[in-house]
This record gives structure tokens, C-alpha cells and sequence, in this order.
């Protein structure tokens, strides 16, 4: 699935996720910690735009291993995002949530007065061409996202990012293989079909870039 997702990732598919995040997280200084954070792509990209340094989080050290070497001033931890983080009070002036787990008291905790909770999540017509070749997103999904972070943060902005792209067959086998239906592949002849496929794609891929200040 790591290996998946970063050749997916460096096709530049979702580079205009990557932009959005950077465009928001723009003058990011001091701290910014991606809760989940993959092989630290969009973290790298934030980076990138700003002076800040990063830290990577996330459970998978195949993953992290790849997010220490994007950025010269990245660093990574393998850590459990349901388990206290490994990180003082207040010292975030930004924490990134891009498609992984959402730890409310944690991510208050960790960021400093006034900082900024940048959540990315796939909107409802996310690869929608696709059919059943990926796991279908929840329409009420903002709402309920709202709802999750309401007790500790006041959402301040919610942009949408979407775009139609043309796949290979090899990069829409990746998009299938690097998220969680990967392990559903043996229900209903969707390996086959993924198989079957020999031309280019055109998809949508759609995302919600929300953003979120401390109460
Ligand atoms: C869909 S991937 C997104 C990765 C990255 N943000 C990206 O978009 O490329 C979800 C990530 O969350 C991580 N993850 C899932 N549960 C976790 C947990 N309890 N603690 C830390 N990381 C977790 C996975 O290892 C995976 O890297």
C-alpha cells in the first residue's frame, strides 16, 4: 500500500491537493506536525512553501521511513495517534490532517493559541468513475467532521478542490491499491475488472480542505 501510494503520489495526480495545502498553510513558521502522515508528501509540500519545520506521524515505519527523507527539515516519529503524542503543549503552529485518523483533544492540545487545523478529506464524488473499485465516502462526511472537532475547534474555512485526470491503467490500480479497498479486491469480480482495464481513465478527484482555529 506505501509503495502504491508514493508512485501514485509522485505521478502528481493530487498535486492540486498538495497546492491547496500549501496555499493554506502558507506562512506557516515554527512547528507544523501532519497527524498521519503517509510517506510526508503534502507535509513536504507545505514545507516547501514556508519556513516551518515538520514532523511526521503515523503508525506505519515503511511509510515514515520514506516521509524522513522528503524534506530537510522534516522529522518522523512512528507513533499511534489515539495514544497522548509525543509533544509538549502548544508547540504546533499548525497541525495537518490529510485522509487519516482525527484526534480532537490531541490536536488541541499540541497546537499553540491561535494556531491553525487544516483537515483534507476525499469529497463524495472522489473517484466516482471508479464505482465500486473504491470504498464510496460518506455524503454527510463535513458534518460529521464538523461535529467530531466542534467541542475543541470553530471551523474558519472550507475550500473544495476538483479536477477531471486522465489515469493509466497502472496509476488507477495504485489509486485502488494504496487505500483501504485494497483488502476488499476478492468480493464481487473487482480484481477482475481492474485487471481487464488496458486504456486511460478520466476521473474526478475531489477533495475538502477545511480549516479550523482553536476554541
Ligand atoms: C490514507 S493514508 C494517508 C497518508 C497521507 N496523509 C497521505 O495522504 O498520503 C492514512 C494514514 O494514516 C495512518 N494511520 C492509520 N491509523 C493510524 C493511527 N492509529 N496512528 C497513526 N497513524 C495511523 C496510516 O498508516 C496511513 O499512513
Amino acid at each position: 500500500m506505501v509503495a502504491a501510494r508514493a508512485d501514485f503520489l509522485a505521478s502528481g495526480a493530487y498535486e492540486p491537493l498538495a497546492d491547496e495545502l500549501a496555499r493554506v498553510c502558507g506562512d506557516a513558521d515554527g512547528l507544523v506536525i501532519d497527524a498521519g502522515a503517509g510517506t510526508g508528501y503534502y507535509l513536504a509540500r507545505v514545507l516547501e512553501a514556508s519556513a516551518a519545520s515538520g514532523l511526521a506521524l503515523d503508525v506505519s515505519a515503511v511509510a515514515l521511513r520514506r516521509a524522513a527523507r522528503a524534506h530537510p527539515r522534516l522529522g518522523a516519529a512512528v507513533w499511534n495517534l489515539w495514544e497522548p503524542w509525543p509533544v509538549g503543549d502548544g508547540v504546533a503552529s499548525v497541525v495537518l490532517n490529510v485522509f487519516a485518523p482525527r484526534n480532537g483533544p490531541e490536536f488541541h492540545r499540541v497546537l499553540r493559541p491561535g494556531g491553525l487545523l487544516v483537515v483534507a478529506a476525499p469529497a463524495p464524488d472522489h473517484l466516482r468513475e471508479l464505482g465500486d473499485l473504491v470504498l464510496a465516502v460518506d455524503e454527510r462526511k463535513d458534518e460529521r467532521l464538523d461535529a467530531t472537532l466542534g467541542e475543541y475547534f470553530a471551523r474558519t474555512d472550507r475550500t473544495e478542490v476538483r479536477r477531471e485526470v486522465e489515469l493509466t491503467p497502472r496509476q488507477v490500480r495504485q489509486a485502488v491499491e494504496m487505500g483501504p479497498a485494497a483488502f476488499h479486491l476478492d468480493r464481487d469480480g473487482r480484481r477482475e475488472r481492474l485487471d481487464a482495464l488496458h486504456e486511460p481513465q478520466v476521473v474526478t478527484v475531489s477533495f475538502t480542505v477545511s480549516t479550523y482555529r482553536r476554541r
